[in-house]
């Protein structure tokens, strides 16, 4: 081996070669390797600690409480409180939100008496006091901003502030001295956030780091990153929408998939009280092609307008397109209108959206999207006031869902009045008043249930 080994890693999914490659074997990426000097000895092994097995039995659990922020929906999306030590990343394109949602944080936790260190590698010290005063409070005394990328420099303003909680923003600005690459690289990006994880787990620091997302969803290179941290936050939507949504996309310490939904207004990020109301609020008039579901995310059901746009494609191949959903779905979804119902769709232009820019992945969605799509092909809206909740299987059967009790409370709860839900789901082990279910066994049973009303 040589001294000075140097390997060639990929920026997108840290995957490591000997030697350049063109194109990743692992993730496909074009032209996404770089040299990754290190220089030897990149770790220090001096600071390991004497640890040993002790029986499960004998580990006391009285482990520190949770922290609650004071921020409650961001609170729910980290499974109710931040927890003592752990290593949050949280991720989210430029200009989405991050800084404002942690700063926001960090005043809320010095609210509660902790002592926070804001690190940015971004931006000026007079830039983040601006936006503390955006947000409302400026002199915040147990706020320590530092603007400074050098690792080292702020693990030495960590022992010398001793702060309760530390914000890293961001991870891709920091660089450690201890290795040649650039900032940003997998390796630095790795290194620096190995290092927060010894501070966070040594001190019970909790400790957020802010990474950036390509356009194309991953924590820009840090993709690497997920396995390292105990929960990853990300940004869903776009940035046009006034509403935000946060969604933990891994949580060892609650549920994954629990979003938070806040609004963006000119006093940072507000908590949306009712995000059923925001994601039916632009819902006009009956029309074709519109559908509501109700979706679990996490642990809360939230109701969601799904549109879709069918018409014959003009000339060549038909296009397709899912905003909010899984495009293969769709793909299947018409697949079967065409083979079960017999409805030529095969050669139409289909478009499908989930209103207000949420990410809908749950099969219990399915039966909506298909009554979406069917409606639209009709031309015939579905009857107004009502919800459908179903997964479907290959053969056209309607599944039964999780959760159906929660998901058709809320739907009564915000006002609908009719349910089409799986059969396999009838009845509810608890009745919900003034909601008419209907179980449906098959997509085949599905016209006469909607169209027929
Ligand atoms: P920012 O948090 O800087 O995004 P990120 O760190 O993810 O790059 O801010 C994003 C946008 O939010 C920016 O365009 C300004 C806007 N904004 C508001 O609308 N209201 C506010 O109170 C603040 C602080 C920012
Ligand atoms: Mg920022």
């Amino acid at each position: 081996m040589s001294k000075n080994p140097s390997e060639f890693a990929c920026q997108t999914c840290g995957y490591a070669s000997a030697k350049w490659l063109g194109r990743c074997p692992e993730c496909g990426s074009w032209n996404s390797f770089t040299e990754e000097k290190s220089r030897g000895v990149p770790e220090k092994r001096g600071t390991r600690t004497e640890t040993k097995p002790v029986r499960l039995g004998e580990i006391s659990s009285s482990d520190a409480p949770r922290i609650l922020t004071s921020d409650a929906e961001f609170d729910r999306v980290l499974g109710g409180g931040l927890v003592p030590g752990s290593l949050v990343l949280l991720g989210g394109e430029p200009g989405i939100g991050k800084s404002t949602l942690l700063l926001q944080i960090a005043q809320a936790l010095q609210r509660i008496g902790r002592r926070v260190l804001y690190v940015s590698g971004e931006e000026s010290a007079q830039q983040i006091k601006m936006r503390a005063g955006r947000l409302g409070s400026q002199d915040a005394d147990e706020i320590f901003v530092l603007a400074e990328s050098n690792l080292e420099a702020i693990l030495e303003a960590v022992a010398e502030v001793r702060p309760t909680d530390i914000v890293v923003d961001s991870v891709q600005t920091t660089f450690s001295e201890a290795l040649d690459s650039a900032p940003g690289s997998i390796s630095q990006v790795r290194h620096v956030a190995a290092q927060f994880l010894t501070l966070a787990k040594r001190e019970h620091i909790p400790v957020f780091l802010i990474g950036h997302v390509t356009k194309d969803g991953s924590i820009a290179g840090p993709k690497a990153l997920e396995h390292i941290v105990d929960t990853v936050l990300y940004f869903e939507g776009e940035r046009h929408h006034n509403h935000r949504i946060v969604r933990a996309v891994k949580n060892r310490f609650g549920a994954a998939n629990e979003i938070g939904v806040f609004e963006m207004t000119g006093r940072g990020l507000i908590p949306v009280q009712n995000p059923s109301d925001l994601f039916l609020r632009e819902r006009g008039e009956a029309v074709p092609g519109s559908a509501v579901v109700c979706a679990v995310e996490g642990t809360r059901p939230i109701l969601v307008e799904i549109q879709a746009l069918v018409l014959a494609t003009q000339y060549g191949t038909a296009r397709r397109t899912a905003t909010g959903f899984d495009y293969n779905r769709i793909s299947v979804l018409v697949a079967m209108l065409q083979k079960r119902m017999d409805i030529p769709i095969m050669n139409c232009d289909i478009y499908v959206n989930a209103a207000g820019g949420l990410q809908v992945d749950e099969p219990a969605s399915d039966l909506a999207l298909f009554a979406a799509i069917l409606s639209s092909f009709r031309n015939r809206a579905l009857p107004p006031q009502t919800v459908l909740i179903g997964e479907l299987g290959l053969s056209g059967e309607v599944r039964p869902v999780s959760q159906a009790h929660l998901r058709v409370r809320e739907a009564a709860a915000m006002g609908f009045r009719r349910c089409i839900l799986p059969a396999g789901n009838f009845p509810l082990h608890d009745p919900v008043e003034n909601i008419d279910l209907i179980p449906l066994r098959t997509v085949h049973d599905l016209s006469d249930a909607i169209f027929a009303v």
